[in-house]
């Protein structure tokens, strides 16, 4: 048997190149390696720790379901599903949670990250014991139970395979940490998940190549669905580096070279090859051609999308039929693991 992936994204908002080049356009490419069983997932219990509105969610995710069969995942290739579809989760995430202490879920980075978003920049230097207590107030427990859910998606399908991004590595060696406990505790139940990082570029803002593109400044961002307009205009603003030259030098031209490498990214060219095609060329000739590279690798996923949104009802049932084949399996693990914990009789 192939060994299995698993991987979820979160439907919180528009995809974005950061998001295509970080991580989608990588799930496509492992699966149609051929070499895993691949399980990719809308995750959006996640995404209500972030407290969205039952409209925009439920748009997100049929939205994001598109977005998953517009880059080339294939529901023949590879079990998409939705992960609130799979009712053994809660139960999996649950047993999990007796096994984790609680000082451990306060202390991941992400957790931390997430609270102290609540404070003003000026309070982040230095925490006080007030502001302390503040801010967990504004806190919600799904964000600090959100490491444990996210071992449950991971090892109810015994995945071996977790692509994700660095900012994810804390929470998969927690997932690891919990299949060991949970193996030395019961007997070998869990597979114990590795990362699979590839040399995927941390795509940088278009308006300071200093922060990572992200949805959260929409105009720095280049959507996947942009228009080709909107595309070329943005392209067309973005900042550049003083000189001239076109060079990929991350240290001196941060600008250049995040554009850069978003070509390489998208083309079967080297970063020398690109410097040589454009030797000579001002930083206008090269951002034109960029803009029409990107819009030209784009077009099939926004034919394709924009076909697939004509009918969500189909969307949905793609998606239902996903998460059923998920859930089944899921639903095996769970018997196995409550034999092993003592509580099926
Ligand atoms: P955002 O920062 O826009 O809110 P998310 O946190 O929802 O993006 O990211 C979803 C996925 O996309 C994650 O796997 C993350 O690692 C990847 N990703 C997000 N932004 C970038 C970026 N600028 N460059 C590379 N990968 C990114
Ligand atoms: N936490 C991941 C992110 O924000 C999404 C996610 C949830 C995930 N469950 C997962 C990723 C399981 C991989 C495996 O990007």
């Amino acid at each position: 048997m192939k060994p299995i992936l698993v991987s979820g994204i979160q439907p919180t908002g528009r995809l974005h190149l950061g998001n295509y080049l970080g991580a989608l356009k990588n799930f496509v490419d492992l699966q149609n390696s051929g070499k895993y069983g691949c399980y990719f997932f809308i995750a959006d219990l996640h995404a209500l720790t972030e407290n969205p509105t039952a409209k925009d969610l439920n748009v997100h995710i049929i939205n994001l379901m598109a977005d998953f069969l517009s880059i080339g995942l294939d529901p023949k290739k590879s079990i998409i599903f939705q992960q609130s579809q799979i009712e053994p989760l809660q139960e999996l995430k649950w047993i999990l949670s007796t096994l984790t202490p609680v000082s451990e879920l306060l202390r991941m980075t992400a957790f931390k990250e997430k609270v102290v978003q609540a404070l003003k920049p000026s309070e982040r230097e230095k925490i006080t014991k007030e502001k302390f207590e503040e801010v967990m107030e504004a806190s919600n427990f799904g964000l600090a139970e959100y490491p444990v859910l996210m071992a449950a998606d991971i090892l109810i399908y015994d995945a071996k395979f977790v692509p994700v991004g660095n900012d994810q590595l804390q929470h998969l060696e927690f997932a690891r940490t919990l299949a060991r406990k949970f193996n030395s505790r019961f007997g070998k139940t869990f597979v114990e998940p590795q990362p699979l990082l590839t040399q995927s570029p941390r795509v940088m803002s278009l308006k300071n190549p200093e922060k990572k593109m992200s949805k959260s400044d929409p105009a720095s961002c280049l959507f996947l669905d942009d228009s080709p307009e909107e595309i070329k205009a943005k392209i067309k603003t973005a900042v550049t580096d003083s000189g001239s030259e076109i060079k990929y030098d991350p240290k001196n031209k941060p600008a250049i070279s995040n554009l850069l490498k978003i070509y390489t990214s998208l083309e079967q060219r080297t970063l020398e090859q690109l410097e040589h095609e454009f030797h000579g060329k001002t930083y206008s000739e090269f951002k034109a051609k960029l803009a029409e590279t990107i819009v030209g690798h784009l077009a099939d996923y926004r034919k394709k999308k924009k076909s697939l949104l004509e009918n969500p009802a189909l969307l949905r049932q793609t998606l239902r039929q996903g998460s059923g084949r998920a859930a089944k399996i899921a639903a095996r693990k769970i018997s196995e693991v409550k034999k092993k914990i003592g509580i099926a009789i």
